[in-house]
């Protein structure tokens, strides 16, 4: 069974027994403000492969490496005046750079599936102070089973994955709700990955150039968006505009839809249409559901700009046929 502490009570003890552990080669749950992370030291490859088996996550799909600011980024991928624009602006926030990896750098080849690039973050927050406690680069994915929703609470990390951990870091629910924004910078050209906490057009008003989407969306450009993924037991159902017997419903601001008073439970993501306080609920709004019984899961339309982008693309995953189902 995991120890959880709980940061707001005692922060010097979670920044000093999560660097212990981490130091020691150990996993540790970490809230950012996106998700809540399963951190290993990324320059330690046994430290490694523990993330990979507590997640049964497949070895090509690379972690994201997690660093206290830009000068710990640079000791590690190399930074082109546009990405170092980019840092600037969104650090430490949502935003992951996927990078060259610098030569020699000490990163482990199995957190980045030996490719010759990283992805780099610096996020918000207890996370950040926890690296710099720490002095090393934290690899974190999202701290779930692979395949399954992302938590955004230590209560979604512990039902998961309790079991199989040391440390649980509660810092309460995540701010953002979804997980950061992945781009790719190669030269002048900049490429979404993932959408995410920060949105395109935010990239876009920056730097003046337009942020290119991968050609083929199945394709290994980031295998974390391998179609089925965020998935809960429940089938998922997009723009619903009526609910089906069984079905739970999950509304987007106030809308219309038929037979709604037949729905198994029903859900508000956001009664006044806000779509960054959707984003803040969504996983926890899928987790509920799946428990609440239902046969599938209706979603009520929700606006795809900003960070709705972000929201339609995990709900398309969810909705996604199954391989192993
Ligand atoms: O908000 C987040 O990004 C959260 C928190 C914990 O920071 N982390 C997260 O990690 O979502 P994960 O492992 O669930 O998703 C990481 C994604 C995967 O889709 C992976 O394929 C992609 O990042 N990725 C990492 N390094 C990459 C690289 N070098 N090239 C392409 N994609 C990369
Ligand atoms: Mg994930």
């Amino acid at each position: 069974m995991a120890r959880i502490i709980d940061i707001a009570v005692d922060e010097d003890i979670a920044l000093a027994e999560g660097s212990t552990l981490l130091l020691a080669g150990e996993l540790v749950v970490m809230p950012t403000e996106t998700v809540y992370g399963l951190a290993a030291d990324a320059t330690n490859p046994q430290a490694i492969a523990k993330i990979y088996a507590a997640k049964g996550r497949p070895a090509f799909n690379p972690l994201i490496c997690h660093m206290s600011g830009l000068e710990m980024a640079e000791d590690y991928a190399v930074f082109s005046s546009l990405a170092r624009a980019l840092a600037d602006a969104f650090w430490p926030g949502p935003l992951t750079l996927v990078l060259p990896l610098k030569q020699g750098a000490a990163i482990a080849p199995a957190a980045t599936a030996n490719l010759p690039t990283v992805g780099v973050r610096v996020p918000q927050g207890f996370a950040g102070r926890l690296i710099a406690a720490t002095g090393r680069p934290l690899a974190a994915p999202s701290a779930n089973t692979s395949g399954r929703i992302s938590p955004t609470t230590a209560v979604h990390v512990e039902a998961d994955l309790g079991e199989k951990l040391r440390l649980i870091l509660d810092a309460g629910p995540a701010e953002v709700g979804v997980e950061s924004t992945i781009l790719k910078v190669e030269d002048e050209t900049i490429t979404l990955l993932r959408p995410g906490g920060i949105s395109a057009a935010e990239v876009e008003a920056l730097t003046g150039r337009r942020v290119a989407r991968p050609q083929h969306k199945t394709a290994i450009v980031a295998p974390g968006m391998m179609v089925s993924h965020y998935a809960p037991k429940a089938a998922v159902r997009l723009d619903a505009t009526r609910v089906e017997d069984g079905e739970a419903l999950v509304l987007f601001g106030p809308c219309q839809v038929e037979n709604a008073a037949a729905a198994h439970a029903t859900f508000q993501l956001s009664a006044k249409g806000d779509l960054a306080e959707a984003a803040s609920r969504l996983y926890d709004t899928m987790i509920e559901a799946d428990l609440s019984g239902a046969t599938a899961i209706a979603f009520a339309p929700i606006p795809k700009e900003g960070i709705g982008e972000a929201i339609n693309d995990r709900l398309a995953r969810a909705a996604a046929p199954r391989k192993d189902d």
